[in-house]
């Protein structure tokens, strides 16, 4: 059963949650002069925020979308060892029943997957195509000398589209970019589930078999980044029509056999913490298993505990129930449609693990050099106690030379972590969210005042390029009264 199931008398859509809550934490909205001081704490760098300060934290899934009550009481049966646990070999048996891979290299969590992998396969010179990149994986392959190449269609650039897999990979560019630079410079193509910087959206499984061919024809092998495989297996069964009657599990697995080799963050995948990665290729197992316990942790923890080990074998099964992973694409959807109706620029069609905003079309005064997707997170937590994340050029890391890169798309997201908010939060966000668009020509530019020069997006300070927040508060004022 999944939400798209169950149709309302109103005809209106509604996501309905599957599930009832159990353990509730409570949450901190705060007088939106605290939250100016806030974010004069934070270097204006919604990172930079603790929670006692958040009201709806809308920062990431990671790590923070509702685990079960199966996953907890899995987590009481934890066999604390540093070899041969128990408790692995339950995750090891998931791993194999969920996504049909024989081999699995626990990894402390995605990123740590990402730099096995390029310890092992990226040198200077060595070239990644991929779909799209993510900040880590990145990261990890600059830092090792290699480059990156982002192969979609132009669709994908698109905002505002219906195009229902704006995450498929450049077919005929893919393999014009092999031919072009020889397939001995490419370890491996790197295609990522849900393409998280493009607002989260699928790839088919038509695409991903072309990729597939390619890869076997030129003798490259397919990295296939998972961490979000369940939202994108759930809209393959939405969207794509081959698929429509089958089972969740089964798509699943079909999307993990096209690949030579996974990883994944644990912290999306299962609801857990963690990460690893899995092949049913016994030459890649060996290239990579001296490296874990190198950089991890002994080959049965990989620096993950051996509660969230148990918490994420139960997570990996229930990857598999549509109960659970329709949830976070319905709240999407309706966030994404609903914001829309009010003529707020989302980023279409909705899709995976948050709605995203099209900073540059909300505040097209704000110059990308101004970065405008971090001045907007920093202006609606202002009006609305709501973190989000800047997914836009503070985000991109400067070129070799130490030029700034601007994004292709500046993005607020969203993130609507699995089964955690309810609907009338959701609908406050769409709210203030509304008052800022009616409000925007109040938002102004930011500027770095401290900027690490690695994943400066984390730790980076940066400050208003004149005294906006104090006049978006005062207006505030005016419309709010001394409401929250
Ligand atoms: N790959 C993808 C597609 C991701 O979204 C993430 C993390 C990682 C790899 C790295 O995994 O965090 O466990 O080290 N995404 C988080 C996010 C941080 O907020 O989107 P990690």
């Amino acid at each position: 059963m999944s939400n798209s199931q169950v149709k309302f008398y109103s005809g209106e859509n509604i996501p309905l949650e599957l599930h009832k809550t159990r353990i509730v934490q409570k949450l901190h909205l705060v007088p939106i002069e605290r939250r100016l001081e806030a974010l004069e704490e934070a270097g204006y760098n919604t990172f930079g925020l603790n929670t006692t300060d958040v009201f709806l934290d809308m920062l990431t899934d990671s790590g923070t979308n509702a685990m079960s009550d199966n996953q907890l009481a899995a987590m009481m049966q934890s066999d604390d060892a540093y070899a041969g646990s128990q408790s692995f070999m339950r995750l090891h048996k998931a791993v194999q029943d969920v996504l049909g891979m024989k081999y699995f290299l626990p990894t402390h969590q995605g990123r740590a997957a990402e730099n096995i992998l390029a310890c092992a396969y990226v040198r200077k010179g060595s070239l990644v195509p991929m779909n799209y990149h993510f900040t880590t994986a990145l990261a990890h392959i600059t830092e090792k000398g290699g480059q990156i190449v982002e192969l979609l269609y132009p669709e994908a650039y698109k905002l505002t589209s219906t195009h229902p897999f704006k995450g498929n990979m450049n077919l005929e560019a893919l393999e014009a970019y092999i031919q072009k630079h020889g397939k001995q410079n490419i370890p491996y193509i790197r295609v990522e589930a849900s393409t998280n910087l493009i607002g989260g959206q699928p790839f088919s499984i038509e695409n991903y078999r072309g990729v597939r061919a390619i890869a076997d024809k030129y003798g490259i092998r397919i990295v296939l980044d998972a961490s979000l495989l369940g939202e994108n297996a759930y809209l393959v069964k939405e969207r794509e029509e081959e698929f429509k009657n089958t089972p969740l599990s089964e798509i699943i697995k079909i999307m993990a056999g096209l690949a030579d080799l996974i990883y994944f963050s644990a912290r999306k995948l299962s609801s857990s913490r963690g990460g690893g990665i899995c092949t049913n290729n016994e030459t890649i197992y060996k290239e990579l298993e001296a490296l874990v316990p190198l950089y991890e942790g002994f080959l049965t923890y990989g620096g993950i505990s051996i509660r969230e080990i148990e918490a994420m074998a139960v997570g990996l099964y229930e990857t598999q129930d549509e109960t659970v992973i329709s949830q976070s694409p319905a709240f999407i959807a309706y966030l994404v449609n609903e914001a829309e109706k009010k003529g707020i620029p989302m980023v279409t069609p909705a899709g995976v693990l948050g709605g995203h905003i099209n900073a540059m079309s909300f505040c097209p005064h704000v110059p990308q050099t101004q970065y405008p997707a971090g001045a907007l997170a920093t202006a609606y937590f202002l009006v609305s106690g709501v973190r989000g994340m800047e997914r836009g050029s503070i985000s991109n890391q400067r070129d070799e030379y130490g030029n700034e890169t601007y994004a292709d798309m500046e993005l607020l997201r969203l993130a609507v972590p699995r089964r955690v908010f309810t609907l009338s939060q959701i609908m406050y966000a769409i709210d203030r969210l509304a008052w800022l668009y009616d409000n925007r020509d109040l938002i102004g530019g930011l500027k770095f005042v401290y900027e690490p020069p690695v994943l400066r997006f984390f730790m980076g300070r940066l400050a208003p390029t004149s005294d906006w927040p104090q006049k978006l508060m005062a207006k505030f004022h005016e419309d709010f009264g001394d409401s929250l």
